[in-house]
């Protein structure tokens, strides 16, 4: 199956690698609906809704700041690295479309990244439309920044910024005063429209589509592996468990994106 794979591989002309959570598990962020996953504990109509930032955004910032101090202290593991090289060794023909919101895939040196839901270092502020990048996000609400918090032990984290942590202290919209949130696409909420028709448009040009742990369940991103699939791509699957998607694949890899990534990769090089 590998060296059939690798042949494919090295006769594409556009792959897209279409990620979800559960290729950030092995770097320590919990998936969604994999074993342990948040929503299987939390109500996502409870921490993940601007209906739920209205009624109480103390909570959903400590909620938030929790996510991004974890991701802080994340690293890229050999999935996101095998993807980076992938595109390094076929310049030019390799995305990523993500539905991740922790940007572990430009950490390990992916360059083309498009981020469907987001990123959770940047700013979002539903009542004027201000977007806010990383840098100037940081500059708002300095706690949430990326190297402040990679730095907290837990019991820091925990002990002076959650208890630490009031109305007053929450980021304020430069811009029309009001409370700015995670740069996160919320259920309920449009995609970025941008982003989104790249997506699709990458996805029916492409002739290799790889969906990497993602139960592929969310609507619109669970979409374009259909779309890829209906525009004649080769559907590729890794993930330790079925999804809707796998009977739909051609290849199915039913393993994890750090051990199946980079040995698909070996592969390639040895061919
Ligand atoms: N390698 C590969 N796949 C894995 C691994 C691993 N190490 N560990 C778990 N998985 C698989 C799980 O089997 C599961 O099918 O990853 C998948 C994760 O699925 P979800 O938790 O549903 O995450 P995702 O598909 O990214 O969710 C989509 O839903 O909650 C919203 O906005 C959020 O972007 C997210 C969207």
């Amino acid at each position: 199956m590998k060296m059939e794979l690798s042949r494919l591989i090295r006769n594409a002309k556009r792959i897209v690698f279409f990620t979800g959570a559960g290729i950030s598990a092995e770097s320590g962020i919990p998936t969604f609906r994999g074993k342990d996953g948040l929503w299987n504990r939390y109500s996502p109509a409870e921490l993940a809704t601007f209906e739920a930032f209205l009624n109480d955004s103390l909570k959903i910032w400590k909620w938030y700041l929790y996510r991004m101090w974890l991701i802080a202290k994340a690293q890229p593991n050999p999935g996101h690295t095998a993807i980076a090289e992938f595109e390094k060794l076929f310049s030019g023909k390799v995305i990523v479309v993500t539905q991740n919101v922790d940007g572990l895939h430009e950490e390990a040196g992916s360059v083309k990244v498009l981020e469907l839901h987001g990123n959770i270092f940047e700013g979002k502020c539903r009542f004027c439309g201000a977007f806010y990048s990383k840098e100037r996000f940081s500059e708002i609400f300095p706690i949430a920044s990326k190297c402040f918090l990679k730095n907290l032990s837990e019991s820091d984290f925990k002990e002076k910024i959650l208890k630490g942590l009031s109305e007053d202290s929450l980021p304020v919209c430069p811009v029309c005063g009001e409370l700015v949130g995670p740069g996160v696409v919320w259920f309920g909420e449009v995609l970025p429209e941008d982003v989104l028709s790249q997506a699709f448009s990458v996805s029916k040009g492409s002739d290799l589509f790889f969906s990497v742990g993602t139960s592929a369940l969310v609507q619109p991103a669970a979409s374009l592996p259909i779309v890829a699939k209906e525009s004649g791509a080769v559907l590729v699957e890794v993930n330790p468990e079925e999804t809707f998607l796998s009977k739909q694949c051609d290849f199915v890899f039913r393993g994890s994106a750090a051990k199946v990534l980079p040995s698909i990769l070996k592969e390639v090089k040895n061919i």
